[in-house]
This record gives structure tokens, C-alpha cells and sequence, in this order.
């Protein structure tokens, strides 16, 4: 494998030295670049997308043509560990992510199988192939899965939830049931991303959109335990090097020091917590990643540009820091605002490392 050209992003994440602060988007591939609408209207839709290897990496590719991005990710979705699991995943025009079969009891959930990834989830496992050799080095490529918590909230509820009501009456009236759930995704979970470190991914990322809708104690109870299981269980170090591992727990700020127990590297902000806040009780136990309200990305040039100073500041001198969004680029904002971001991240933040 040819070397690292860039390899700021996971040096950050080692809170090793680098020359500036690295910068990535999540959701970086999607419908806010005309090129990808053009790509997934060629795939015909979205999960015909993902399981085309060559297509799947073109659009990983796409954003960055256009901007300095320090890492790329795999184009998939969290939802593929379900579906493979035979719930039947679809979109609905304008109403995300369905599944046919929702699971509603125990018996259903004694009868999902265990996952080969090579096999059920083989394209993937292509698709992180395919970008490693089309990368050619220039940047890592980063893997990922949902967290059991939020997977389990999609495969309960059938989709989307505001309230989260199926999957919270299970977890207070049937906990066992819900327990036997979270345990068998953290076990896929560990499998499938071990399969994509495996098949080249260098550093991997476990999102947890819906953790932060628990109260602390149920938080503890039905997500961070299974994303310590995952962390436990992740390959650690591959091709001679770390392979970093970020957990991202949207709404998360207060239990920082719980997430960063686990033995992550590195942990995700969403906008709502202060980075400045989150260095000073972190310390310097893991890296941080984040954490610009995505909406940001609306507003004019100067004032993107002032929020990305007021983030560096706030996280101060030295390595440790890989700057993001604080979730998902929306699918509306004008392209060159990304640029913007990006590019601005790079220029401010040369003052806060030395050499
Ligand atoms: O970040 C990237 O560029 C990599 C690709 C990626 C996608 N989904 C592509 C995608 C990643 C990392 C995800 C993760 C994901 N998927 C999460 C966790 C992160 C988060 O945003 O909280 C969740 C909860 C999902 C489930 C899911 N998949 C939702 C809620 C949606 C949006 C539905 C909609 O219509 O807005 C998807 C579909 C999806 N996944 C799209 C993309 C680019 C849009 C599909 C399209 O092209 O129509």
C-alpha cells in the first residue's frame, strides 16, 4: 500500500504534532453536490448506490475534487447491518429510512442471524477496497457504523422517530428483550467494522445519533455499555499503524468523561457543548472532533469564517482537535460554503501548532 501523503487526521486523533488542523464533513458525499444527485440518479437510487463499488467511490471522491478534506469516509449508511439482518430497509421520498419488518419481540430478535460480513455486506467491504486503491494515499479513509442504540431505535420504531416510544416501552417494560438486541449489534458491529479496517478502512467512527434522547443513567444502561463492547472488540492497529476509533453521541456533551472512558481515541461534539468546556474536562485523555453547527454553513463567508476562530480558539494550542461539523451538512447549503469552512480551518489554525 502506498504511503500516507496526508495523514494529519489520524495524527490529530493520536494527538500527535501536525502543521494545521485537520478537517473533515460528516455527510461530506450527498444531495447538497449536484454531482452526487448526478451520480445516484445514474445508480437509480440510494442503496443501489451504495452496493455499486465504482459508483460508491466516485461520490466519496466527489467532495474531495472540490475541497482540502484531511480524510475521506466510505459511502454506506448505518443501516446496511439491518437490513442485511432481513428487516427490509427502504427510502421513502422525503421520509427517510423504513423497514419493513420492524422488530416488536423477543422471538424475532432470538431469530436474526448472525452476519458474515465478507458475505451479506460484501459490497461494503468492496466499496472500501475500490476507494483505498482510488485514493492512491493521498488521504485515510475513514469506516463506520451506527451505534446498537440508535440502530436498534430504526429496526423498533421502522424508521425515523420524534418520540421514541416503541423502543423506550421496550426498554422499560421488556428490558431483557431490548438488552438481547444491543448485544447481538454490538457483536455485528464489532464484525463488520473489523471486516472494513480489515478491507482498508484506517480509522473508524461509530455514530450514535439518538443516545442523547436517554436520561443519564438509561444512556449508560442501553448505549455507551454496547459502545464500550465495540470498543473492546475493534481491531486496534493495522498495516504497521493505529487505526484510531471516534464515538459521536449527538446530544452527548454531559457524559464527555463516560464516552471517553470507554478507551476511544477520539470523541465527537455536537454544537451544543462549548469546545473550550469540553478540552478543560477532558483534558488530554482523547482527542475531540467537531463542532460548528452545521446550519452555520448558511450564513455569509465572514461569518463562517469568524465561527471556525471562535471553535480554534476555544480548543486552544496543540494537537488533538480534527475540526467538523457538529452533525451532518445539510442538503441545501451552497457548495462554495463549504469551501469556505474548510479552507478557513486550514488558514486559521497554522498560529495554534508549532513547527
Ligand atoms: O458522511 C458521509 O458522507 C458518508 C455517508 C453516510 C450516509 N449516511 C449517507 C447517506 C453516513 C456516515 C451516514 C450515516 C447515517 N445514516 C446516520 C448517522 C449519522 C447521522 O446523520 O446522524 C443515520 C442516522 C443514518 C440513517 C439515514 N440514512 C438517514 C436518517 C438518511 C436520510 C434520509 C433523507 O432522505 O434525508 C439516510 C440516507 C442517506 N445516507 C443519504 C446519504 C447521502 C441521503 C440519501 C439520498 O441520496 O437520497
Amino acid at each position: 500500500m502506498a504511503p500516507l501523503k496526508n495523514d494529519r487526521y489520524l495524527k490529530a486523533l493520536l494527538k500527535e504534532p501536525v502543521d494545521v488542523t485537520p478537517v473533515w464533513m460528516m455527510r461530506q458525499a450527498g444531495r447538497y453536490l449536484p454531482e452526487y444527485k448526478a451520480t445516484r440518479a445514474q445508480a437509480g437510487d440510494f442503496m443501489s448506490l451504495c452496493k455499486n463499488a465504482e459508483l460508491a467511490c466516485e461520490v466519496t471522491l466527489q467532495p474531495l475534487r472540490r475541497y482540502e478534506l484531511d480524510a475521506a469516509i466510505l459511502f454506506s449508511d448505518i443501516l446496511t447491518i439491518p437490513d442485511a439482518m432481513g428487516l427490509g430497509l427502504y427510502f421513502e421520498a422525503g421520509e427517510g429510512p423504513k423497514f419493513e419488518s420492524p422488530l416488536s419481540s423477543q422471538s424475532q430478535i432470538d431469530a436474526l442471524p448472525i452476519i458474515d460480513p465478507e458475505q451479506e455486506l460484501g459490497y461494503v467491504m468492496n466499496a472500501v477496497r475500490t476507494i483505498r486503491r482510488e485514493l492512491k494515499g493521498s488521504v485515510p479513509l475513514i469506516g463506520f457504523s451506527g451505534s446498537p442504540w440508535t440502530l436498534a431505535t430504526y429496526m423498533i420504531e421502522g424508521g425515523s422517530s420524534k418520540a421514541f416510544t416503541k423502543i423506550k416501552k421496550m426498554a422499560f417494560a421488556e428490558p431483557a428483550a431490548l438488552h438481547s438486541l444491543l448485544d447481538k449489534l454490538a457483536d455485528a458491529v464489532v464484525l463488520y467494522l473489523n471486516a472494513q479496517i480489515a478491507a482498508g478502512a484506517q480509522s473508524v467512527m461509530v455514530f450514535d445519533t439518538w443516545g442523547g434522547v436517554l436520561s443519564p443513567r438509561d444512556y449508560k444502561l442501553f448505549s455507551l455499555q454496547y459502545m464500550h463492547k465495540i470498543v473492546d472488540g475493534l481491531t486496534r492497529e493495522n498495516e504497521g499503524r493505529r487505526v484510531p476509533v471516534t464515538l459521536f453521541t449527538k446530544n452527548g456533551g454531559m457524559w464527555l468523561e463516560a464516552i471517553a472512558d470507554t478507551g476511544c481515541d477520539a470523541v465527537g461534539l455536537d454544537w451544543t457543548i462549548d469546545i473550550a468546556e469540553a478540552r478543560a474536562r477532558i483534558g488530554n485523555k482523547v482527542a475531540l472532533q467537531g463542532n460548528m453547527d452545521p446550519s452555520m454553513l448558511y450564513a455569509q463567508p465572514e461569518r463562517i469564517e469568524q465561527e471556525v476562530q471562535s471553535i480554534l480558539a476555544g480548543y486552544g494550542s496543540g494537537s488533538g482537535h480534527v475540526f467538523n461539523l457538529g452533525h451532518g451538512i445539510h442538503l441545501d447549503v451552497p457548495p462554495e460554503h463549504a469551501g469556505v469552512f474548510v479552507d478557513a480551518v486550514h488558514r486559521f489554525s497554522r498560529q495554534y501548532h508549532q513547527g
